[in-house]
């Protein structure tokens, strides 16, 4: 049986050589198959904390394991680690130096040996599902930040990884293009690829997390599914986060009695249907009133 956990930290501290103390026992499992968001200020850890789930970072103290094997930092066996865990940067300009998004996107197929077909394949079926096909012939460092971001998924995407990792990958985009992208992280994770990303943005998380870590001064502060974490007020205080508004506004309702008590919705889309359902119940009985209504008068009119 495959591991529930296809990662896990154990005692992991780290700091730069400047002695930047940025990860502080940090012991968690993240889980296989699902959407894992960390969140949490800026300086927190959590990129340093994702350089290393693909050992781009050695641990000063503990270890990572991957599928429960402990990460060796050997040259082969790192080779091996990052084709399975690949790593979206924050910064596109970081990740991208080839001079048109097809070289980009190619540039990893093409060296794990793989044949130009099969390469050629991949890296077709990347640009596809980033729903970049039409940019494959412009030069990169020509295209919109939201564009870049797209391209640096499929860079990592066109390797098939078991584990996508994105750091903050809806920062400096609009609501449209951010939506577009967790959208996608959605369509990959169906697929069957974990997804971890980062963000500060507490309402994303919600949305879109099946499991969240909160991380504050280089430390796990808390972690838990999306409703269970938001409604822990202590350590939102602690982590010095706001509840994301739909949970707010759904609270408000229920105390108000305009919504059912049943499991606080996840999505505008789900706050809407429970609304809805309530208008529908009593539109419902305002009809069955009218109906009666019409009933009495017809009587009262027949004289019966
Ligand atoms: N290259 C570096 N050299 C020294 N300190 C760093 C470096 N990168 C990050 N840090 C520090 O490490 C801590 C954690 O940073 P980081 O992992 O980037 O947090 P986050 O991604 O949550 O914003 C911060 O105090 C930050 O200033
Ligand atoms: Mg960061």
């Amino acid at each position: 049986m495959r591991d529930k956990n296809v990662l896990e930290a154990k005692g992991l501290n780290f700091s730069y050589p400047d002695g930047t103390q940025a990860l502080i026992d940090i012991n968690l499992s993240i889980p296989r198959g699902k959407k894992t968001a960390f969140l949490g200020p800026n300086g927190a850890g959590k990129t340093t904390l994702f350089l290393h789930f693909n050992g781009i970072l050695k641990p000063e103290r503990g270890k990572i394991y991957f599928a429960g094997q402990e990460v060796c930092y050997h040259h082969t066996a790192l080779l091996e680690l990052r084709k399975k865990v690949g790593i979206v940067f924050q910064e596109p300009d970081t990740q991208l130096f080839s001079a048109s998004v097809r070289q980009e996107v190619s540039f990893g197929p093409l060296n794990l040996g793989l044949s130009r077909e099969e390469a050629e394949e991949r890296v077709n079926e990347a640009m596809e599902a980033t729903d970049i096909l039409d940019l494959r012939d412009r030069p990169t460092h020509f295209l919109s930040y939201g564009q870049k971001k797209r391209v640096a998924i499929a860079d990592i995407l066109a390797m098939q990884p078991q584990v996508l990792i994105c750091d903050e990958p809806t920062a400096w985009l609009d609501t449209r293009h951010a939506a577009r992208i967790m959208e996608l992280f959605h369509k990959i994770n169906r697929a069957g690829v974990t997804i971890i990303f980062s963000t500060h943005d507490v309402d994303l998380a919600y949305s879109w997390a099946d499991y969240i870590f909160i991380m504050k001064d280089g430390m796990v502060i808390g972690e838990g599914a999306p409703e269970r974490v938001f409604c822990d007020d202590r350590l939102l205080e602690e982590a010095e986060l706001e509840r994301p508004w739909l949970l707010d506004v759904y609270e408000e309702l229920k105390r108000r009695g305009f919504v059912a008590a049943n499991s606080p919705p996840r999505t505008r889309e789900e706050f809407f249907l429970s609304l809805a359902g309530k208008e529908s119940c009593s539109l419902a009985r305002e009809e069955r009133k009218g109906r009666s209504f019409k009933r009495e008068c017809l009587q009262g009119f027949l004289g019966g």
